[in-house]
C-alpha cells in the first residue's frame, strides 16, 4: 500500500443482495475488526437501500460507514422509484456508489449523468465513488486507458476533493468472473488515472483515494492492494461473507 497520503479503503457493494436477516452479516464484519484494523482502514458497506436503515443502526459507534448504491441527481421531484442523494444522506448514510458498469450496462447510464450524480452526491454531504473501467473488448482492441481516462474526464465534476470523491476503477471483464487484471495492468491504469485526475483538480489528485474492483478476494488482496496508486478495494461478491471481507480488511491493514 502506498497510501501515506491516502487511508486505505475496503468498500462491500452488495448488489442486489440482502433480506433483513443479512444486517447479521454487517454485525459480524463489526465484530470481526480488529483494533489494528480500525485504526488503519476506512471500511465500508453499500447494502440495498431497503437496508440501509437497519445497517447503519448495527454500525452505530463503530468505525464502519455505511453508503448507497446507486442515487437521482436531482433531490426530489416526480422520479418514480428513484432515490436523492439528500434521502441516502437522512438515512445515516455517508458515501454513494456512482456509474458502477452495471447502472452503465443495464440502467444505460452515461458519463454525463455520472458527472450530474457526482454533483448530487456533493450537494448533499455524501462521497460519491465513481466508478470507471474498460469491458473485455474494449482491453483487446488496446484502448484500456483511453476509455477509463474519458470517463474520468466527463464524470468528475470540477472541484472535487478527496473527502468528497472515490474513484474505483473496475474493469468490467474482472467483476464476478474471478479474472483480475495483472498487478502491472493495473499500476498503468491507477497510474493514468491520478495522472488525469490531477489535470482535472490538480494537486488534489494525490489525496484522492483510486480503490481498485474485480474480483478482490481475501486470496488475492495482499497482492492487488500492494500495487502503486492502489488505495484499496470495492469488493462485490466476497463482501456478502463476512470472514472474506475481514480477510481482504486485514490485507490492507
Ligand atoms: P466482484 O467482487 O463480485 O467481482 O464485484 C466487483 C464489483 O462490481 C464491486 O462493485
Amino acid at each position: 500500500m502506498t497510501g501515506r497520503l491516502r487511508r486505505p479503503l475496503v468498500a462491500g457493494n452488495w448488489k442486489m443482495n440482502g433480506l433483513r436477516e443479512s444486517v447479521a452479516i454487517v454485525e459480524a464484519v463489526r465484530n470481526g475488526l480488529t483494533p489494528r484494523m480500525r485504526e488503519a482502514v476506512d471500511v465500508l458497506i453499500c447494502p440495498p437501500s431497503t437496508l440501509i436503515s437497519s445497517c447503519v443502526a448495527a454500525v452505530y459507534d463503530t468505525p464502519i460507514a455505511i453508503g448507497g448504491q446507486n442515487l437521482h441527481a436531482k433531490a426530489s421531484g416526480a422520479f418514480t422509484g428513484s432515490i436523492s442523494a439528500e434521502m441516502l444522506a437522512d438515512l445515516g448514510a455517508t458515501y454513494v456508489i456512482v456509474g458502477h458498469s452495471e447502472r452503465r450496462a443495464y440502467h444505460h447510464e452515461t458519463d454525463d449523468g455520472v458527472h450530474a450524480k457526482a454533483l448530487g452526491a456533493r450537494r448533499a454531504g455524501l462521497c460519491g465513488i465513481i466508478c470507471v473501467g474498460e469491458t473485455k473488448e474494449e482491453r483487446e482492441e488496446g484502448r484500456t486507458l483511453d476509455i477509463v481516462r474519458a470517463q474520468l474526464a466527463i464524470g468528475v465534476p470540477k472541484g472535487a476533493n478527496a473527502r468528497d470523491t472515490v474513484i474505483a476503477y473496475e474493469p468490467v471483464w474482472a467483476i464476478g468472473t474471478g479474472l483480475t487484471p495483472t498487478p502491472a495492468d493495473i499500476a498503468e491504469v491507477h497510474a493514468s488515472l491520478r495522472e488525469m485526475l490531477g489535470q482535472i483538480i490538480g494537486s488534489e489528485a494525490q489525496k484522492v483515494r483510486i480503490l481498485y474492483g474485480g474480483s478482490v478476494k481475501p486470496g488475492n488482496a495482499r497482492e492487488l492492494m500492494a500495487v502503486e496508486n492502489v488505495d484499496g478495494a470495492l469488493v462485490g461478491g466476497a463482501s456478502l461473507v463476512a470472514e472474506d471481507f475481514l480477510g481482504i480488511i486485514a490485507a490492507c491493514a
